[in-house]
């Protein structure tokens, strides 16, 4: 089993890491045993305004949940990433730009950010932005998506970053929920050559809410696009407007610093919300023992800003620690597969941070095109979002890092704001496939069905016993969701939603979701938003949605939908289907396979049973389990002999 095959560190990381074996081990044990001590020191990582002399005050307790940490400090997170450094770097790079066409890249200096900020902030000053305001930003993977985050954090506003990929109908929904009146695009993205039009999605998404008084428009492709009188303004024509200087506002601790929106197994994707001093610290320190930062690394995480990634390792992490953090706007295979190395060698990343399937995205063009770059800069390599399967963590190992570089496998959600299960490069021996350990401060259980906590060997579902400084405070606007869905399934502790494996060294092994949330591409979603776009269809009846195994995407999309009374299956019907999905959510939320099915497998009192409609998907129909509480068997059969082929 590929249990047994374990990498050693190597030695010249045992020598120069800032962690090894033995101070993991001791770090660990006093982050657990003494949690208020450990946290209390390295509050002194960044810079406070008024330096905190309360450290941890949370509970869990399912009827009172409240998580605050540092609650009597204050800071700025902005002057922590761009200000603090300029006495020693105001002119190294901080940011890399590579834009989508390999001809287009620039450097900014921690001074240029600094000024750039700094305008950007008295913009949305002048627009009227307060402190506690919300801002929505879609932006495609240009420098100004950076420094409008860093803006918003300076004046104290709350940004709300939307990803480029969602459709006006998701942005719509997410403007409703934290009502905000200031939104920040581009006129068009450009990945992979295609342009985005993100301004005609957000016009589109503004046409279906009230509320937004201000669109800002950051000039990237140049084209003419629709704006409204009062309502739209070119960044650059605003910029010249404003005043260069803008101080930053002084943040409690617990302020809110960003809501994210991420899906989970039931309603409307969830505002999570983050606040300033723990997120920022935890960012901090994360990025620098997880990727073990030194002064002067290039370091390239590969997501958008619009994930929690993008924001706690493009963003909140590096910056917080001065280091020059790469922005890439394109994809993997544009022009050719060997972007990503070629990238790398371009600009000498030291550290590449990336999602299991680009990787196994890459693997299928073979060596060729890893091999013809040089990748010699190239010290360590991260992967997140998904599980990396052992044949992927292999390639990026031997063919990717030559058999060099550790990989860092890192396991976390958008809730928990940074990095909780992971290997550190100077300390833990690695295992194709395993998370491995927890990080400072963090003890994972695995709890049974019933909540049961299983020691040793043992699988089951993943929770978090106490809580840590990233860790998310609420839902945006719904306390009582917050509780309900991490903390009431297994009172006393924070619920994942992963399952997960420990084997006899105490590695983690997480196996994926145990709720109806799935990850394609690393891109997290919930069955019932895909229900529900395929329902809002004038011809469909009902639908169910469903994950099944997806050799480059971790996890396909398996629609079973019926047809409203006289409506006929068709490929048309099939296509208008996909494209529905596309429009309504975002063209990631496409279904791969949809069947036609007269009727789904319910219980007598109406419930659909997922189980074997997963199981369905996973061609695993010889093993369906107990069927005879359905009220009608003789459907999965049906199922069954109209199952889509998935090659
Ligand atoms: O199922 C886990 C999976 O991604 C989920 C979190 O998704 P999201 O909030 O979008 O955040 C993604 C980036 C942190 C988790 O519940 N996941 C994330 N990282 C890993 C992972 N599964 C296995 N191994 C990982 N390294």
């Amino acid at each position: 089993m590929s249990d047994e095959k374990i990498y050693d560190v190597p030695a010249d990381w045992k020598a120069k890491a800032y962690v090894d074996a033995a101070k993991y081990e001791e770090m660990y044990a006093r982050s657990i045993k003494d949690p208020n001590g450990f946290w209390g020191e390295q509050a002194s990582r960044i810079d406070w305004i008024k330096k905190p002399t309360k450290v941890k005050n949370t509970t869990y307790d399912p009827h009172n949940v409240s998580i605050k940490w540092f609650e009597d400090g204050t800071l700025n997170a902005c002057y922590n990433c761009v200000d603090r450094h300029l006495p020693k770097r105001a002119g190294q790079t901080a940011l890399i730009w590579e834009g989508d066409d390999p001809k287009d890249d620039k450097t900014i200096t921690y001074k240029q950010l600094h000024e750039q900020v700094q305008v950007f902030a008295n913009v949305l000053k002048a627009r009227g932005v307060k402190k506690g305001d919300r801002v929505t930003i879609y932006m495609p993977m240009i420098a100004e998506a950076v420094v409008s985050i860093l803006a918003c954090a300076r004046i104290g506003a709350v940004h709300s970053v939307i990803f480029g990929g969602f459709s006006p109908d998701s942005i719509a929904g997410r403007l409703e929920d934290c009502k905000s009146t200031v939104i920040v695009t581009a006129d068009e993205g450009l990945r992979g050559g295609r342009k985005v039009p993100l301004k005609a999605n957000v016009d589109a998404a503004c046409d279906k809410v009230g509320g937004v008084n201000t669109v800002i428009v950051v000039r990237r492709t140049g084209t003419a696009v629709n704006m409204e009188p009062g309502r739209d303004f070119y960044y650059d024509d605003l910029a010249l407007t404003v005043p260069a200087e803008c101080p930053c506002e002084e943040m409690s601790a617990e302020d809110p610093l960003f809501i994210l929106y991420t899906s989970g197994s039931t309603g409307k994707p969830k505002g999570v919300l983050h606040t300033t001093g723990g997120y920022l610290l935890y960012a901090s320190m994360t990025h620098q023992y997880v990727f073990d930062y030194h002064d002067g690394d290039v370091y390239w995480c590969t997501a958008d800003v619009g994930w929690v990634t993008g924001h706690s390792y493009i963003i909140y992490g590096p910056l917080s620690n001065g280091a020059i953090s790469l922005v890439f706007e394109g994809v993997p295979n544009y022009p050719t597969t060997s972007r990503f190395w070629e990238v790398c060698d371009k600009h000498k990343v030291n550290i590449i941070y990336t999602a299991p399937t680009a990787i196994r995205a890459l693997m299928q063009g073979g060596e060729g095109p890893v091999k013809k770059t040089s990748r010699q800069s190239l010290r360590l390599l991260g992967s997140v979002g998904e599980p990396i399967n052992p044949e992927a963590w292999e390639w990026y190992y031997h063919v990717v890092g030559d058999d060099r570089c550790p990989i860092v496998d890192t396991w976390w959600q958008t809730e928990t704001g940074g990095i909780l299960i992971t290997p550190l490069p100077g300390a833990t021996r690695l295992k194709p496939g395993s998370a491995t350990r927890p990080f400072f401060g963090v003890v994972p259980e695995i709890v049974d069905a019933e909540g049961k906590v299983l020691e040793g060997a043992t699988s089951g579902n993943l929770c978090i016993a106490d809580s840590w400084p990233g860790q998310m405070r609420t839902v945006y606007g719904d306390h009582q969701r917050f509780i309900d869905t991490y903390f009431k399934t297994y009172p006393g502790k924070y619920f994942t939603g992963d399952g997960c494996r420990r084997d006899a060294d105490g590695y983690y092994w997480i196996t994926g979701r145990v709720d109806d949330v799935i990850n394609v591409s690393g891109h997290r979603m919930g069955t019932a938003e895909v229900e529900s776009a395929l329902v809002a269809h004038a011809k469909v009846s009902e639908a169910a949605v469903v994950g099944y195994p997806h050799d480059i995407k971790g996890q396909g999309i398996y629609a079973y939908v019926t047809l409203m009374a006289g409506e006929k299956p068709s490929e048309e019907l099939r296509k208008e289907l996909v494209q529905w999905v596309r429009k309504e959510i975002g063209p990631f939320a496409a279904p791969d396979l949809i069947q036609f099915s007269p009727g789904l497998p319910k219980t007598r009192s109406g419930k659909i049973m997922r189980r074997i409609l997963r199981k369905i998907a996973e061609d695993e129909f010889g093993n369906l389990g107990d069927t005879t509480t359905l009220a009608d068997p003789a459907v999965v059969d049906d199922l069954i002999n109209n199952r889509q082929n998935k090659k």
